[in-house]
């Protein structure tokens, strides 16, 4: 009885460390296929409070579009120009978001910036590399 009980805790064990493998090796597939899709957002340091970009308009953003929701629904999204412009004509016309006056275009170049379309003008393929670090290969004699 006592080696039957045995038995079970490793097989249990060894079910969940193959479980525990399987699902970092899925997770690690999924993040390098988002890699491609990288944005500008992902390599700028982040508003610990919000999660947005830090720019020199984040305090602008913050104070005109945190203040109804969450700044995840700005994380999330990806839209080009007019894609922003139609949302925010969206949120004037149905929730109650005011006009944004002067600041309207400031606004929208640092949300196309950093939540601009993923691809941007590369087409899907990855954003040129930012700082190669070139070696010099050895001759071997
Ligand atoms: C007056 C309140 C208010 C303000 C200010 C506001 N929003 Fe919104 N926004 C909303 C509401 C309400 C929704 C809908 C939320 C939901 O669906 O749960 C929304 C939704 C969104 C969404 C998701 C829309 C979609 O279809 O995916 C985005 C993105 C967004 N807002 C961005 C912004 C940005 C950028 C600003 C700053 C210019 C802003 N919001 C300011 C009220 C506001």
């Amino acid at each position: 009885m006592k080696n039957n009980c045995l038995m079970l805790v490793l097989a249990l064990a060894g079910f969940l460390g193959i479980a525990a493998q399987t699902a970092s090796h899925t997770s690690d597939a999924r993040s390098s296929r988002t890699a491609s899709a990288r944005s500008l957002a992902d390599s700028v340091k982040k508003d610990p409070e919000t999660g947005l970009a830090i720019d020199p308009q984040l305090m602008l953003v913050k104070g005109q579009c945190t203040a109804c929701h969450s700044s995840k629904l700005i994380l999330q999204s990806r839209f080009s120009r007019d894609k922003w412009i139609e949302r925010i004509r969206w949120m004037q016309r149905t929730q109650k978001l005011w006009d944004l006056g002067e600041s309207e275009p400031i606004i929208l170049d640092y949300l196309v910036k950093y939540y601009g379309p993923a691809t941007g003008s590369f087409d899907g393929r990855r954003e040129p590399l930012q700082s190669i670090k070139w070696y010099k290969l050895e001759s071997s004699r």
